[in-house]
């Protein structure tokens, strides 16, 4: 298994609460998340189907539902599905802030 590489995702300010922000990094999708002021990263595609969470997404409490089919995952339990068609929980990935910025490290 590769080491994780640390990348910059953006400033701290491009986070704001209980949004989500899409990013392209590595040829990976991610999607960040604030959430009680910490941000949380996420495969950006839905493991339902290839559809763009940063689209099709929404943020609603602890939950983040695909709304191309209705899937739910988990945000506080690292992205476990609460609702199918989606069976895989969505993947995430380690995110650290600093110095007004945020870092998430991809492997
Ligand atoms: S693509 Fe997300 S629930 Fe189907």
């Amino acid at each position: 298994m590769s080491q994780p590489q640390i990348h910059v995702a953006g400033m701290s300010s491009d986070f704001p609460e209980g949004q989500i922000v899409g990013r392209l990094l590595e040829g990976k999708e991610l999607i960040f998340i604030r959430r009680s002021g910490s941000v949380l990263a996420f495969d950006g595609l839905c493991t339902h189907q290839p559809i763009k969470l940063s689209e099709f997404g929404e943020i609603l409490g602890g939950k983040l539902i695909c709304h191309a089919h209705g899937g739910v995952f988990d945000l506080d339990l690292g992205g476990e599905v609460l609702r199918e068609p989606p069976c895989d929980r969505l993947r995430s990935f380690r995110c650290e802030e600093s110095f007004g910025q945020v870092h998430v490290f991809i492997d």
